[in-house]
């Protein structure tokens, strides 16, 4: 708990937790985790993709390894556990052994990946696109809002653009993925359970909406010879929510909105706008999403507008691995806690890495279900919980005659 506090303290926005893939802020927590990783007794490095990777060999050090972690990126004004949870659990299984002496049978490497919210670039999950070897070459061209492209926030960041493919997992190298995650939602205080087994990650689209016009002057130019794109901007958001209310299940968000040349007596020439769709079926997720796109496509030819649609990111809904949850939910039971199982409505890491390996998340109750906010806590006694269920899970698997 007291890492979570020091770990808030790195950031772009004093009095804030704002932590985008690539900055400084990220470099120097980065650093901190990875003196703790040092610490625990862990070999640590810096991937193509500027994950950071401690590994503790364990002893048979060609054994697939056991990967645990989370993202150490943070959306803008964030909370100081979604991610950063999940690192440092992880981390504190592999020094609870260290301290015990207790040498598993196979690695364990804890990741901090470097970009699951996508705050500068629209990319989730890029640092774990890295490790499952579908970090596409043409991300690198994307362009943050200052006009850096991620290939040169890269160079910054100690990552290697060349090198991306390096940091892809080969074949045999991992057995699973395991997630520690507060659940940024209220089911787990509700039912009274300090931890909940993950089922499912709901699928999610992220889209770039962009409408053009043509600027002029807010007390000349009459109504009806306007190109105004913000109200057309303000169509799409209603409809976005209209939609998402009348599908039982459906979420669709709009997050941001760019206005240029953004003058209160200027009509706007340009408007930019994100929309987030999810849900937990994914031929609903994409008939919503095809439904916005013919809307926005109208709303343009209504409005004699130019209009962009790119979808920035669109990944499936992902069901958790059978036997690594049914093991999971047997090391809370073993912990003498109650089982609860849930699906995840926000995205993660697990997601990419289902790619390529079996994985299984758990949550740790989160008051109030507030997450993506800078009120966002956690119980020290529940934290300490999933710490217990995660000990007894890596115990059970080195128990286990290795396949
Ligand atoms: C990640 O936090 C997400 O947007 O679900
Ligand atoms: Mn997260
Ligand atoms: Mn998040």
């Amino acid at each position: 708990m007291v890492r979570c506090d020091e770990l808030a303290t790195f950031t772009e926005e004093p009095g804030s937790i704002t932590r985008p893939y690539g900055t400084p802020s990220l470099i120097a927590a980065r650093e901190k985790v990875a003196q703790w990783m040092r610490e625990a007794g862990m070999d640590v490095r810096i991937d193509a993709a500027g994950n950071l990777r401690g590994r503790a060999n364990g002893s048979e050090p060609t054994a697939p390894a056991l990967l645990l972690g989370s993202h150490l990126d943070s959306v803008r004004d964030a909370g100081r556990y979604d991610g950063p949870l999940g690192i440092l659990v992880a981390i504190e299984i592999v020094d609870r052994a260290r301290a015990s002496q207790q040498v598993f049978p196979f690695p364990v490497e804890v990741i901090a990946f470097a970009d699951e919210e996508g705050l500068r670039f629209q990319t989730t999950y890029l640092g774990s696109c890295a490790l499952a070897g579908s970090f596409s070459p043409a991300f690198l061209d994307l362009v943050d809002a200052d006009g850096i492209t991620l290939r040169e926030a890269l160079g910054t960041f100690g990552g290697d653009p060349r090198a991306l493919a390096d940091a892809a997992l080969r074949s045999g190298e991992a057995r699973a993925y395991i997630e520690v995650h507060i659940e940024q939602g209220p089911y787990l205080e509700f039912v009274d359970a300090p931890v909940g087994v993950v089922t499912a990650i709901a699928g999610q689209s992220r889209i770039m909406i962009a409408f053009s016009g043509e600027a002029g002057h807010a007390g000349t130019v009459p109504m009806h010879l306007r190109r105004d794109p913000l109200p057309a901007a303000a169509q799409i958001v209603l409809a976005a929510e209209d939609l998402a209310r009348q599908t039982r299940g459906l979420l669709a968000t709009v997050g941001t909105i760019d206005v240029t040349p953004g003058a209160s007596n200027v009509i706007a020439g340009h408007a930019r706008f994100s929309l987030d769709v999810r849900h937990p079926e994914n031929p609903v997720r994409t008939n919503a999403v095809s439904a916005l796109e013919r809307r926005v496509r109208e709303v343009a030819v209504t409005r004699s507008l130019g209009v962009e649609w790119r979808v920035a990111r669109d990944h499936p809904a992902v069901p958790c691995d059978a036997p690594l949850t049914t093991r999971l939910a047997e090391a809370v039971a073993a912990a003498g806690l109650p089982v609860e199982r849930l699906p995840s409505g926000a995205g993660h890491d697990a997601v990419v890495m289902s790619e390529v390996v079996p994985v299984a998340m758990l949550f740790v109750r989160c008051a109030g279900g507030i997450s993506h906010h800078p009120a966002e806590s956690v119980k020290t006694s529940d934290v300490a919980a999933a710490i217990d269920v995660l000990d007894q899970f890596v115990t059970m698997l080195a128990n286990e005659k290795l396949e």
